[in-house]
């Protein structure tokens, strides 16, 4: 089965949204779905609200998700571990083990950040869903491509 894992800072804004929107579009496919943060200070909380109204005015569901932060062992464990922007890309390089076998690498195709809109207003909100909504779809088809 191919997993996936969705890295941003904090797990509360843009890895959960992958998460939701990734589980929507891939239904059926039985890919392993799951987001972490770099940090823990949100730890064990639930995603963002404002998070969650953006994706879930667009039918994503948020349920059972709760902040965790990223472990060695994700490195294993994931076929794909994919990171929201270059500063998190820079942060799971530092702890990646020499023979992790995830394949580590930006989510946007286009090598941009998915900018952090954690103290932004909610346009920045909507951009992340947009974003997230045309790189999931770039994802999901390489990764059935690859099955
Ligand atoms: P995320 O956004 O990385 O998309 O979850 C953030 C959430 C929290 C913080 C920063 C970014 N923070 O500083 O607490």
């Amino acid at each position: 089965m191919t997993s996936v894992l969705f890295v941003c800072l904090g797990n509360i804004c843009r890895s959960p949204t992958a998460e939701a929107v990734f589980r929507a579009r891939s239904k059926g496919e039985g890919i392993r779905i799951d987001s972490a943060g770099t940090g823990a200070w949100h730890a064990g909380e639930g995603p963002d609200l404002r998070s969650r109204a953006e994706g879930e005015s667009r039918g994503y569901s948020f349920s059972g998700q709760a902040a965790r932060k990223v472990r060695v062992q994700d490195f294993y464990e994931f076929d794909y571990v994919l990171a929201m922007d270059a500063s998190n890309l820079s942060d799971l390089k530092a702890i990646r083990p020499h023979d992790g076998s995830a394949q580590l690498s930006l989510f946007l195709p286009d090598g941009e950040d998915v900018p952090d809109p954690y103290y932004g207003g909610s346009d920045g909100f909507k951009d992340v869903v947009d974003l997230i909504e045309v790189a999931a779809d770039h994802w999901l088809a390489k990764m059935c491509a690859q099955n």
